[in-house]
């Protein structure tokens, strides 16, 4: 509980490091909408664990690291480290809490789980695999290109799968 309350934390901190980032940049940052918490069952609490921790977070982290150690601006690497270095504590998180409930899930609900992390993994491939992020952003904010977003993927696909 206190790991997910200062992860939640973390991510309102990011979010205004990344705006006064985005402002120095003259670009804005989109609005976005979360919606309401929903009391729901153990395996839909994992299954979104997977997807969105175990997956999703954990490509971020690798995608923060890279922008922290190959961005050409001094500034976007002193703010991606540190942010990096969260969104890997989120991932492990995703992957302790993963590990928590397959003990107590079925073997047919711990099936359903590993489907899903399978299958984001696809979907992450598909949409990594159509953009191709502007030059700009690859050597200024250290942006993965499409073929190094892919191998970091791949890397990732390895424990995922
Ligand atoms: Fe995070």
């Amino acid at each position: 509980m206190k790991a997910a309350r200062r992860s939640a934390e973390d991510e309102v901190r990011h979010t205004r490091v990344m705006q006064a980032l985005a402002h120095r940049h003259g670009a804005r940052m989109p609005e976005v909408d979360i919606r309401p918490f929903q009391p729901r069952s153990l395996e839909a609490m994992v299954t979104e664990n997977a997807v969105e921790g175990c997956v999703r977070e954990t490509f971020g982290a690798l995608v923060t690291a890279w922008q922290a150690r190959t961005s050409g601006d001094a500034e976007v690497r002193r703010a991606l480290g540190p942010i990096s270095q969260d969104e890997l504590r989120h991932a492990e998180l995703a992957w302790a809490i993963d590990d928590w409930a397959s003990e107590r899930l079925s073997p047919s609900a711990r099936d359903l789980v590993l489907q899903a992390r399978r299958e984001t993994l696809r979907m992450l491939e598909h949409e990594v695999g159509s953009q191709t992020p502007p030059e700009q952003l690859v050597r200024e904010a250290g942006v993965p290109s499409r073929e190094q977003a892919l191998n970091l993927l791949h890397g990732l696909a390895v424990l995922v799968a």
